[in-house]
């Protein structure tokens, strides 16, 4: 008893074995934690007067799952396989106790327990379907024995966790206990010793094994996950369950695992995890700087942006006030606001309490003095320099000291909104995307003069927020946005050469996007641009011969595609046909079939290349941050990993070469490669090798 290793920890109190992991933060069942684990089972089990086992975590939660930097290294005996089927061959129960989130290889190690205690605050959940994966320690076998096929294969698909109460009615837990939570384990072990319960194993149930709705509930579960292999997977796994013996589906559901993890969407996926988790480390800010508290918010704008972001304070419980120029526009907005509650409400999302609670805190007001209380304040009005340089010198005057002072601004220059006020260091940019209260993706905007405190103070209100928060430098249309408008210049270009929308769509949908680049310019309006366009004296052939014809997208029924009344599926329009027919003779060209894989290319290429551009001007700090961009805020396939890491997996020689071929071609010199990409290429680098550590 006492010390096991560095991570586990094995106790006496009276007859029960207390086993305690400590590996922050997260309790990762790394090779020590099994070690350590296994060898106090083994003492657990071979000292008589131990009655039944605890096993339960220190820190913020239960084990989180599987350590995810252990993938693709070299297996380090014991395996979670052997821990699970040391605890399965236990004499004497086994209690798991829960708290924070048992993820899983750590609910799986829960699921071979004899019984199951949890706090209220508990969650549980097998999410390594969000890693390209599969769970791999029997979960797949285990849970449709102990809550049916149908249920075990929905919070396996999606990887999302249920919580403990819900886990308590469905019987995966076995109890809630209030107060602390080892003690009221030891209580319940104790208890089940002194009764004598029999200890009777999940692998052993057969009663829910039903085979019925299961096939249904596969395929609406599925539908949408297109070119996804861990799904499929997963679906084929607890099939198993339902009709092998639980040995032989457990070894199935080890082979899968092992495809999987080896595979390249798993490897794209876990990018995406760590990444994103580094995009949280700003670099340049000093030790022991620390965020600002944040217990108010303000946002000025009760338009498209500005309810939506007065519903992310709201659904974090962050009270808000939310100012408007009058009392109509106000109304409108939160109108507009509660139309999107209800509709949440409406599809089972929320309950309508819950709805009325968040909106409680929306605080509605004409008047700027409001915002004098807010420890931040984010302003979304209209795009307009003057506009917003007079909103943030109001704000100088009546926002209170240290308040973090933002702008939601898409195209605009932070440093000159920010020389508005007598604080530049309390300025920065908080890049929403629409709809806000959905879109995860935060670009943050650092000026000039933001003080690294007011950065992080955003990037800990973003994460409070349940944003994937990026921070990058100042330019036009920060790294989202910039490298976008090159794929609207290429998709043009295509159609004028010989592609259609809805060939264009198609090709960027079958890589794996949601949604095409047309189809997407239909839902945002093309009147937008084209109005910018005339202000500038610019034109595109194409999309303002569109709508000089009335057609603005989907909001008159018809842009770049035709829609039937009240429908959003965008279908070809012979009409719009014409009129890229009529543009690309009118430039003097003479269209040409463009295949599949062509235009993909340059759909994907010319972003990449000012993504290399970005980086070389350090608006983005590590070509991860612009894959979480990417994957976050404009439907990359995560799958793929995000444009820079997909970029590396093709080889920089090829980009660079498929690069210089359409500079060519086209004459248009910005399709050049960056210079990062050709020297990169020559040294036969990737973008992830140049990271800064
Ligand atoms: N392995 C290794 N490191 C992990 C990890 C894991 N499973 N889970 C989290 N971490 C690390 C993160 O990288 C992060 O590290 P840094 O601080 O160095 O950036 C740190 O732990 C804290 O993580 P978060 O910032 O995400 O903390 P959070 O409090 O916001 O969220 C969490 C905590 C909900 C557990 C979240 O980290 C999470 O979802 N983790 C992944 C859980 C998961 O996917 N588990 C399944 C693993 S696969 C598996 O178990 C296979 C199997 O069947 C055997
Ligand atoms: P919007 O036109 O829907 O809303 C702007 C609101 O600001 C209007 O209700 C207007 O009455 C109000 N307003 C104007 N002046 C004001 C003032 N002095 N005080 C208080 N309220 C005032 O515009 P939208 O789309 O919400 O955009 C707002 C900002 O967000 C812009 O800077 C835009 O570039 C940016 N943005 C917009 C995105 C979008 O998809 N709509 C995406 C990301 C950023």
């Amino acid at each position: 008893m006492g010390n096991i290793n560095a991570s586990v920890d094995l106790r006496r109190d009276g007859e029960i074995a207390v086993v305690t992991v400590d590996n922050p933060p997260v309790n990762a069942l790394k090779h020590e934690v099994r070690a350590g684990l296994a060898e106090a089972l083994r003492q657990a089990r071979d000292d008589a007067t131990v009655k039944a086992v605890v096993i339960a975590c220190a820190g913020r939660t239960f084990f989180a799952g599987a350590d995810i930097t252990e993938f693709g290294k070299p297996p380090q005996a014991p395996g979670l396989g052997e821990v699970i089927a040391a605890i399965e061959a236990m004499p004497k129960p086994v209690v798991a106790a829960l708290h924070g989130t048992a993820l899983g290889g750590g609910f799986e190690l829960a699921l071979a327990c004899h019984f199951r205690v949890a706090v209220a605050g508990a969650r549980v959940g097998l999410p390594e379907v969000k890693l390209g994966l599969l769970p791999g320690a029997g979960g797949t076998q285990r849970l449709p024995r102990l809550i049916g096929p149908e249920k075990a294969l929905k919070m396996i698909v999606t990887g999302d966790p249920i919580e403990a109460p819900e886990a308590l009615t469905d019987g995966i837990v076995d109890e809630i206990v209030e107060g602390d939570l080892t003690t009221g384990t030891i209580a319940f072990a104790r208890r089940v010793a002194a009764e004598n319960r029999p200890l009777r194993l999940v692998r052993d149930r057969e009663d829910k094994l039903s085979a019925e709705g299961f096939a249904d509930a596969a395929e609406a579960l599925t539908r949408r996950l297109r070119g996804r292999e861990a799904p499929a997977a997963c679906v084929e796994a607890v099939r198993n369950a339902i009709v092998l013996p639980f040995e032989e589906g457990l070894k199935r559901e080890g082979e899968l695992f092992r495809k999987l993890v080896a595979g390249d969407q798993s490897k794209a996926q876990r990018h995406v995890f760590f990444a994103e988790r580094e995009a949280a480390r700003v670099p340049g800010i000093p030790e022991g700087a620390k965020p600002r508290p944040i217990a108010r918010g303000a946002v000025i704008g009760a338009g498209t942006m500005g309810g939506g972001i007065a519903m992310c304070f709201a659904n974090a419980g962050i009270p808000v006030s939310i100012v408007e120029t009058g009392r109509d526009l106000l109304q409108k907005g939160l109108d507009r606001v509660a139309a999107n509650y209800r509709a949440t409400v409406s599809r089972g999302g929320l309950g309508a309490e819950e709805v009325e609670r968040r909106m409680a805190l929306i605080n509605g007001v004409t008047e700027l003095d409001a915002v004098g209380s807010a420890d931040v304040v984010i302003e979304a009005v209209f795009e307009e320099m003057e506009l917003k340089k007079r909103v943030f010198g109001d704000l100088d005057r009546v926002a209170k000291a240290n308040a973090v002072l933002a702008t939601n601004t898409s195209t605009l220059d932070v440093d000159e909104i920010a020389r508005a006020t007598s604080r530049p260091r309390d300025v920065l940019g908080t890049h929403f995307f629409s709809p806000a209260n959905v879109m995860r993706l935060l670009e943050i905007v650092r000026g000039a003069a933001t003080s690294p405190d007011a950065l992080i103070t955003a990037v800990t209100l973003g994460r409070r927020l349940g944003k994937v928060p990026v921070t990058v430098g100042v330019c036009y249309g920060f790294v989202g946005n910039r490298m976008l408008a090159r794929r609207s210049v290429e998709a043009e270009r295509l159609l004028l050469e010989g592609a259609l929308p809805q060939q264009v769509d198609a090709a960027v949908t079958g890589f794996g996007f949601p949604m095409g680049p047309f189809a997407m310019a239909d839902m945002a309006g093309l009147d937008v641009g084209w109005r910018i366009r005339n202000g500038r004296g610019e034109r595109n052939e194409i999309e303002d011969a569109l709508c000089e014809a009335g057609h603005f997208g989907q909001k008159t029924g018809k842009g770049y595609f035709r829609y039937d009344a009240g429908s959003r599926t965008p279908l070809p329009d012979p009409e719009v046909e014409q009129t890229i027919l009529d543009a690309s003779s009118r430039a003097g060209i003479t269209r040409r079939a463009i295949t599949q894989e062509e235009i993909v290319e340059r759909m994907i290429f010319p972003m990449v290349n000012e993504g290399a551009r970005i980086l070389e001007e350090g608006i983005a700090t590590r070509p991860g941050d612009i894959d979480v961009i990417w994957v976050y805020g404009y439907g990359w396939p995560v799958w793929r990993g995000g444009p820079m890491y997909y970029a590396d997996q093709l080889g920089l020689a090829h980009l660079r070469d498929r690069l210089t071929l359409y500079a060519e071609r086209s004459g248009d010199e910005t399709l050049r490669p960056a210079t990062r990409i050709s020297r990169l290429a020559a040294e036969g680098r990737g973008f992830a090798s140049s990271a800064p550590a």
